[in-house]
């Protein structure tokens, strides 16, 4: 289902609403909503805290903007945010947690998004000394953009949230594309969301609505943070025109995935005995492809890779990343193989 001509590898964001999603939008009832009024809002943000375990949730314009209201509510001016040191938060939201929310980020390394749990535990400060900054929170990404899509499963979940309730600390999850760890594990939502206090998933990304994420926790938390939106510049009067394809996101494109999944793999396949890439074929996990390059670098690549209509993204110099989503289909996957093999040539 290529776009313009184009296969467009490049991200899950790049997703158009469905015909579906357009319909609905045309005919969305709707209202203020900075007045509570837009039913629309008013239902999607009921489905989406139901479908994640949660008692209520924030429709949000932005990834970014829920992530960002999160840490201003778990953390607080001087205090730490235990995170990942190759995640969204810390390094791609402009500095949102020192901007804004005015926290420190204990950045810790990790084995594909899972921080070892003793080193998780070594770095928790509870100012036992004047000195010291305090922890307050500790937030994971699942599943995770920078280490190529992995899933952190939930017996490691497990263990972090168990942890976080011997030092009383919030647990954020920036599920951006929770719903791919999710159906990658054969699992339901609720069984990674349950270790988190507050949670943000897109569904502008994978569930190719055109905007928007959900930020979802406890009804007093989610109170709070209707303030944050609010300062923040993100009361939306009648959004539930793009709330209305949120709707479908979460109740119809959740269960698709496994065809991005799929699909992936199937690529992945069918371009393995090209001898000047290589693919850890055992970490594909969701929807991403990460692919080494052996004999060029990424841009030179991906130039070539343009003239054929296939668009993919540069990771690094000589890392490209591939990304499967519902405007991709077994055409694209066969053109993308083609593109790449006659570019390795
Ligand atoms: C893991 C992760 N978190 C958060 C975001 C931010 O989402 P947005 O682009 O809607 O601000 C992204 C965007 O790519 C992401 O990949």
């Amino acid at each position: 289902m290529s776009y313009n001509g184009f296969s467009d590898f490049r991200s899950d964001t790049v997703t158009r609403p469905t015909p579906e999603m357009r319909k609905a939008m045309y005919e969305a009832e709707v209202g203020d909503d900075v007045f509570a009024d837009d039913p629309t809002i008013n239902k999607l943000e009921e489905i989406a805290a139901e479908k994640v375990g949660k008692e209520a949730a924030l429709f949000v314009p932005s990834g970014t903007m829920g992530n960002t209201i999160a840490m201003v509510l778990c953390s607080g001016e001087g205090k730490e945010v235990i995170m990942e040191d190759k995640c969204h938060i810390l390094n791609f939201e402009a500095g949102n947690i020192s901007r804004i929310a005015k926290a420190l980020p204990r950045a810790l390394p990790s084995e594909r998004g899972e921080i070892p749990i003793p080193l998780i535990r070594e770095n928790i400060h509870m100012a036992l000394r004047d000195h010291m900054p305090q922890t307050r929170a500790i937030t994971l990404e699942n599943t995770h953009n920078t280490w190529g899509g992995a899933v952190l499963k939930p017996s490691y979940l497990k263990q972090v949230w168990d942890l976080s309730r011997e030092y009383n600390l919030h647990m954020h999850l920036d599920g951006a594309r929770v719903f791919n760890a999710a159906t990658a594990l054969g699992k339901d939502v609720k069984e990674i969301t349950r270790y988190f206090d507050s949670l943000m998933f897109c569904l502008s990304k994978a569930l190719c609505a055109p905007i928007g994420s959900i930020l979802a926790g406890s009804k007093e938390f989610i109170k709070e943070a209707r303030i944050v939106r609010k300062y923040l510049g993100g009361g939306m009067r009648q959004a539930g025109i793009v709330a209305a394809a949120g709707i479908i996101a979460i109740q119809k494109m959740t269960l698709r995935l496994h065809e991005d999944h799929r699909r992936v793999k199937a690529l992945a396949e069918k371009i393995a005995d090209i001898e000047a890439i290589a693919i850890d074929h055992e970490h594909i996990e969701t929807n991403f492809l990460m692919v080494q390059l052996k004999t060029m670098d990424s841009s030179t690549f991906l130039q070539k890779l343009e003239e054929k209509k296939v668009l993919a993204l540069p990771f690094n110099k000589s890392l490209v990343r591939i990304v499967t989503h519902n405007d991709i289909d077994d055409e694209d996957v066969e053109r993308a193989a083609l593109a790449i093999r006659s570019v390795c040539s």
